[in-house]
């Protein structure tokens, strides 16, 4: 894993820069399991500040993972709209039926049984970890990959990231680290314009700015990156779902709301996915929520 000294070097600077202009989030605020989960898995591919409103909404509604569980898959969508990645809040729905069934209606407490959850990986379960339940856990996404590769100046593999991570959290401080470190990457060493000049430890950092090329490409191997989303697939799925909200919609009518009506073909693959994806459901020849 290359030198770990680089990386261990970088942990007292960075938590003394951090800590005291630490930014708030309602999610930062509680140790509740599920909450944390929540907040996690509407974050994951979505700006923190379209996330705030509808976590709030969400735990108003469903407060406990047996809450989310009862709910439909509808209902949850509703608050969903406009997070984007449906895909995320089907899995979660399914993950609190997992809860209810398995884990006495619990988020439950190991790194094992976490990842055996629909929709959660390696960064969501260590992210639950630490942020409820202070574990030290190295909690990794694309800023903290890249954080770590850049001091390194050197390309990391996945695994290795996250080997390095776990090994330099410091003890006892798994959530301020972790919250710190997603701090700076998100404000200090962002992947397009990094502050190399007024970074904490530009000293440590063996990349620095100094002309090389990034060790993180975009995505620092840990995430897809975002693909254009006019004209997408995503946006005529989006607007058939937030359509669905108002009431069903006719066969007939799915590709005028999708704005589709020239691409038949692809229209109907779309609804196809939806329909599987079990994001949408069709009865007597309507398409309505699930
Ligand atoms: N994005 C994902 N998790 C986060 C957290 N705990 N704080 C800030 N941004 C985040």
């Amino acid at each position: 894993m290359g030198s770990i000294d680089a990386n261990v070097a970088i942990v007292d600077p960075i938590l003394g820069w951090g800590l005291p202009q630490l930014r708030d989030f309602p999610w930062r605020q509680t140790n509740n399991r599920w909450h944390v989960l929540v907040s996690e898995v509407m974050s994951q591919q979505t700006q923190v500040h379209r996330v705030e409103p509808k976590f709030n909404l969400f735990l108003e509604q469903f407060p406990t993972p047996a809450a989310c569980a009862t709910a439909s898959l509808g209902e949850l969508l509703e608050i969903w709209q406009g997070l984007g990645y449906p895909r995320r809040c089907r899995n979660l729905h399914e993950a609190a039926k997992v809860m209810v069934l398995r884990h006495n209606g619990e988020v439950p407490t190991t790194l094992e049984e976490l990842v055996a959850l629909p929709g959660v990986g390696d960064y969501t379960a260590r992210a639950v970890m630490a942020f409820a339940d202070h574990a030290d856990v190295g909690v990794v996404d694309t800023n903290v990959a890249r954080v770590l590769a850049r001091v390194q100046n050197k390309v990391l593999g996945k695994k290795e990231v996250q080997l390095i991570a776990d090994a330099i959290v410091p003890e006892g401080l798994g959530w301020e680290w972790n919250q710190v470190m997603m701090d700076f990457g998100a404000t200090v060493c962002s992947a397009r314009a990094p502050k190399c000049e007024e970074c904490i430890v530009k000293l440590q950092c063996r990349w620095n700015c100094d002309g090389g090329q990034d060790p993180a490409p975009a995505t620092a191997g840990t995430s897809k990156p975002q693909s254009r989303f006019e004209g997408s697939d995503r946006q005529a799925r989006g607007k058939l779902m937030k359509a669905l909200i108002a009431g069903a919609v006719r066969f007939t009518d799915a590709a005028k709301v999708m704005g589709l009506v020239e691409q038949p073909e692809r229209c109907k693959a779309i609804v196809q996915g939806l329909l599987e994806d079990g994001l949408i459901a069709q009865v007597n020849g309507w398409y309505q929520q699930p």
